[in-house]
Parts: C-alpha cells; structure tokens; sequence
C-alpha cells in the first residue's frame, strides 16, 4: 500500500494542478469518519462537498449499487432500462415537481437547466430569437463549464477562459430591487443558490426567496434554483426553498442524490415547461444509467427513513450555538442554517487556511473557502457525541 506522502507525490507528479487540497488523503471511509494510509481517523466535516449527506459508504446505497451490478449497470438512452422510471418517479414526488432530466454531474444539471429555459423562453414565452436573457446572482457558484464560468463573478474561475457565452446578467445576492430592476421582456429565467454555499454559506434576508417567487411569476420569468449544494436535506428541510414555501419552476439537483457513490445529477421541473425538450434535443451517455438510479433510489430513501432533515435541522441549530458560544476572537460572524454552517474569521485572524490545516492535525477535516471562511458540513448521520467531541477541538483551536 502507498504511504500518504506516496500519494501527494504522485498526484503532485501527474497531477493537473487545479486544486490545492488539504495535505490528508482518505483511503477509508465510513459513516462520518475517514482513514488515511498511516490508520489515522478523521472526522469529515466537508462530507465532499455536502454529496455525502447520508454518510460514508451508506449500507443500503452500496447494497443497492452492488445488487444492480449483477444486473446491468449501463444501457444508454437509445433504449429503456427497468430503473429510470422509478427512480424518476421517486425524484419527482420528494421535489414536489412533474418530470425530471437526468444527468451526471450538477455542472451538467445547471446546463440542462439553462437549456431548458432559453428553449421554454423561446418557445413559450415568445423571445424573439437568440436574444433570450437568464439573470444571476454575484458571487455565484454552478460549476465548471465554459457557459457557467461565464457569468461567475470570481476571477480566478474566469481568467483567460473567455470569450463567453452572451446572454447573462449578474445582480447582487439577496437584492430583490435589483432583480425588479433586470427584468426585461426578454428576461427567460432567474437562477440563484437559495444560499450561496462556494461563495461561503451566503444566507439571505428571511423571505427573499419567496419575494423572488413573486417577482418571477409576476413577469413570467422561470425560477431555477440550484440546490445541488443546499438540497437533500442539508439545511434542515428537504431542499432550502422549502422553508419558504415556495415551488421553483425548474430545480437542479445532484450530489447528494447519489450518496456519494458516483455523479448523478437531474434538472427538476414542470410538463409544461419539460415539454421544449424533444428526442435529439439533450442528453447524456451516463444519463439516468441502471446504477445511478439505484443508487438515487436508495439514496433518497435514506433521507427519508433516516428522517436526515429533521436531524440536519436539529443537530444544526445546536452545532450552530454551541460555536457561537466559543465567543473566540478570531470570529467575525458563525452562520448557518441545518448543518450547513460557516465561521467567518476576522481579517486579523492571516486567513482560513492555516486553520483548517490545524483542525486537521487535530483530527477534523474541513475546508476554507475563499479567504476567510471556514464551512463545517458533515454528514447529516453524524451523531450528537460527534458533535461534542469536534467542538471541543474547535474551541482548543479558536480559543487560544
Ligand atoms: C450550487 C452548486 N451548483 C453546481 C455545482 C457543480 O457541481 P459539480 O461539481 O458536480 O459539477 C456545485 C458544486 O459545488 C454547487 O455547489
């Protein structure tokens, strides 16, 4: 077996450079814990980027994966295969939608998203051609594509990958004029996180969402709310647009949808608004294979069974107090909503990152996003003692 200084070698070696991860690697997984090379234990507070939400290595996920590879994992889209169906199905009544596109990665489902809306804006709304607007947020995050990058507002993403693609507006987050104001007759769709999870766990005024809801349906204009980070319980309900009592007119999903197993991804939406979509139009190889749906099946069963929203709503609130009670002088603001959380350091705190570096030296992993901001997620499985045992290294590390 590689040691762990093997294996940041030879991904250093034969590696794009496109990440700078935190100098651990995982060779074991479980529940809420995972394992270096050396027999180390950690425990995950990331939970990859909230796609493990129903915990490491879920027992009915990977039996339901493993059962399916006996039978037939991949069959593409040129012919039916006896899982979709269900697992669509499935998908559809936990979201509270009509029809769903499936895809891989959440990347796949904000295009899948846009596709749609333009089409619909097209189509429906009647756009005149090729000139359809779609708004979003600042500070966003929705991928890695070259069509996303193209209206993200962070540099790094977008430096020397242009020219871009027309046809987006950015406004400021949690700014319902500015979204009155943006609005044109060729406006065809708004698409916003309802909390901006890579931007830092970003947690809008009480009701933007539903006022956003209004201010769409008032100009016709379609509301894509991404919940590939939010969604699945992370924040406490089933997807965050649920605390509002809102529908949107399309939903995107991924990540968690799988467990972690492997991308699985679906834009999530209407008949009516579906209906743009025709044979030719859009898919994907991977798109809806045997395996995903198995996988997605078990997996939306587990937030269910396991009640995780409750949990992550609960479990949340008291994670959320008991750092605020650490009181540490290094913290500018700790927010969160279920177990979706942040702690904004100060500027005079040299940055988030030689933070995280300690919490992992101490045993907990998490990662810094942007400059300052540390985002504690773990698995919505993680139980109360979990929790008690990582504050106590947090209030070692923020109270010194
Ligand atoms: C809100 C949101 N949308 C889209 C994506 C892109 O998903 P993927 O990395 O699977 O393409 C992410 C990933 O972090 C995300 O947080």
């Amino acid at each position: 077996m590689l040691t762990s200084k093997q294996c940041m070698e030879l991904e250093a070696t034969y590696g794009a450079k496109n990440y700078k991860p935190i100098p651990v690697v995982i060779s074991k997984a479980e529940g809420a814990w995972v394992w270096d090379p050396e027999g180390k234990k950690y425990l995950d507070c990331l939970s990859a980027y909230s796609a493990v939400n129903q915990g490491h290595l879920h027992p009915r996920i990977v039996q339901a994966v493993k059962d399916q590879m006996d039978k037939v994992t991949l069959t593409s889209r040129a012919f039916y295969n006896d899982r979709l169906g269900a697992f669509l199905k499935k998908l559809c009544e936990v979201a509270g939608l009509e029809v769903a596109l499936p895809m891989n990665t959440g990347a796949e489902a904000v295009e899948t998203g846009l596709k749609i809306a333009r089409r619909w804006g097209y189509q429906v709304k009647g756009v005149p051609s090729n000139q359809a607007e779609i708004i979003t947020a600042k500070s966003n995050f929705h991928g890695r594509t070259s069509t996303i990058i193209g209206f993200s507002t962070d540099e790094g993403a977008r430096k020397d990958f242009g020219p871009f693609m027309p046809g987006f507006l950015n406004i400021p987050f949690n700014d319902i004029q500015a979204l009155e104001d943006a609005i044109t007759p060729h406006t065809v769709a708004f698409l916003v996180e309802p909390i901006q999870g890579e931007a830092g766990v970003i947690i809008p005024d009480e009701g933007y969402l539903r006022k956003v809801r209004e201010i769409c349906s008032k100009h016709n204009v379609l509301l894509i709310t991404d919940e590939i980070q939010t969604g699945f319980c992370r924040t406490g309900k089933m997807f965050c647009f649920m605390h509002d009592d809102i529908e949107p007119d399309i939903l995107l999903v991924g990540k968690a949808l799988s467990g972690g197993v492997f991308p699985v991804s679906a834009a999530i939406t209407r008949k009516d608004i579906m209906d743009v979509i025709t044979p030719g139009s859009h898919g994907s190889t991977f798109g809806g294979n045997p395996l995903a749906c198995a996988a997605g099946e078990a997996a939306l069963d587990v937030l269910i069974d396991e009640k995780l929203a409750e949990r992550s709503a609960e479990l949340g609130q008291y994670f959320l107090d008991e750092i605020k009670k650490i009181g540490s002088p290094l913290f500018k603001e700790v927010r969160g909503k279920g177990l979706f959380i942040a702690i904004q350091l100060t500027d005079e705190a040299g940055g988030a990152r030689q933070y995280t570096e300690k919490l992992k030296e101490l045993g907990i992993l998490a990662k810094e996003t942007h400059v300052h901001t540390i985002r504690l997620a773990p698995p919505l499985i993680i139980k109360k003692e979990e929790i008690d045992w990582a504050l106590d290294i947090l209030r070692d590390v923020f109270k010194a």
